[in-house]
């Protein structure tokens, strides 16, 4: 694997490692804290789905095999299945990276309600994963937080580019396995020692259009500890 020495040695300059490792810290970072922020948003808005959860945390958290001394292991985050399922509609309805946008070195041909649609190459493209993933053709009631429009069988029935919260094709999130056991570690940990509610309601607080998608203000929070015998 390159070290940042070898990419010196192969003649990236100062410049380009500043933009890599901006790209790196930036997108590692705000991505999977806004993301976390909203789930615990959702998750106090539904506390039914809260608690399954926080069951399917429990389980993991009792048995010593997966959560020895306390500490969940890789093969414990990758059994949280639900956890994962409602991560992934959360970013269905808030991705941090809402806009993505390309500047076409080709040209394009896309099919417009029946038109071909030349797109000349150099221009400017924007994708909004925000718009695509409200598509009531794949997500129907879109507005809705369903965390089963993600069992494999219906993620099975979708257009693959149907979802973008970690954008795809070859210039997708290079740390998106990274962030989905970064943002299931933290929902684990606190979902296992606190029951979240809210009084604010979605429409309490504003969404900006940030380089990421960002809460005008931080939602309300309340803790409420969890004993366990
Ligand atoms: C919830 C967590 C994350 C989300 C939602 C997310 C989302 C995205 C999206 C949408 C892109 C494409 C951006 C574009 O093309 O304009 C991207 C690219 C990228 N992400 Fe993430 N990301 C997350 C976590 C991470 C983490 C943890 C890292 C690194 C440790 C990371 C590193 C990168 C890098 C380096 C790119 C650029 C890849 C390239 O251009 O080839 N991301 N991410």
């Amino acid at each position: 694997m390159d070290t940042l020495d070898d990419l010196v040695d192969d003649g990236v300059s100062d410049e380009e490692l500043v933009h890599e490792l901006n790209a790196l810290l930036f997108g590692g970072h705000e991505t999977s804290a806004t993301t976390i922020h909203f789930f615990f948003f959702l998750m106090a808005l539904h506390p039914d789905y809260q608690e399954s959860c926080r069951r399917e945390i429990d389980q993991v958290f009792e048995d010593p095999f997966q959560a020895p001394d306390g500490n969940l292991t890789f093969e414990a985050l990758a059994g949280l299945k639900y956890v994962e399922r409602c991560l992934l509609e959360t970013m269905r309805l808030y991705p941090s990276g809402f806009a993505i946008m390309r500047n076409l070195k080709k040209s394009l041909t896309i099919d417009y309600e029946g038109k071909q649609v030349n797109v000349p190459a150099g221009t400017n493209v924007v994708i909004v994963p925000w718009v695509i993933h409200r598509n009531a053709d794949y997500y129907p009631n879109p507005a809705e937080f369903d965390p089963d429009r993600f069992l494999p069988e219906e993620c099975a029935k979708r257009h693959p580019y149907a979802y973008l919260a970690f954008s795809a094709g070859p210039r997708n999130c290079i740390g998106w396995k990274f962030g989905m056991n970064e943002m299931k570690t933290v929902a684990a940990y606190v979902l296992r020692n606190f029951r979240l509610s809210t009084t604010d309601k979605l429409e309490d607080v504003a969404l900006l259009p940030n380089v990421t998608l960002t809460p005008q203000r931080d939602y309300t929070f309340m803790f409420e500890k969890r004993i366990h015998k």
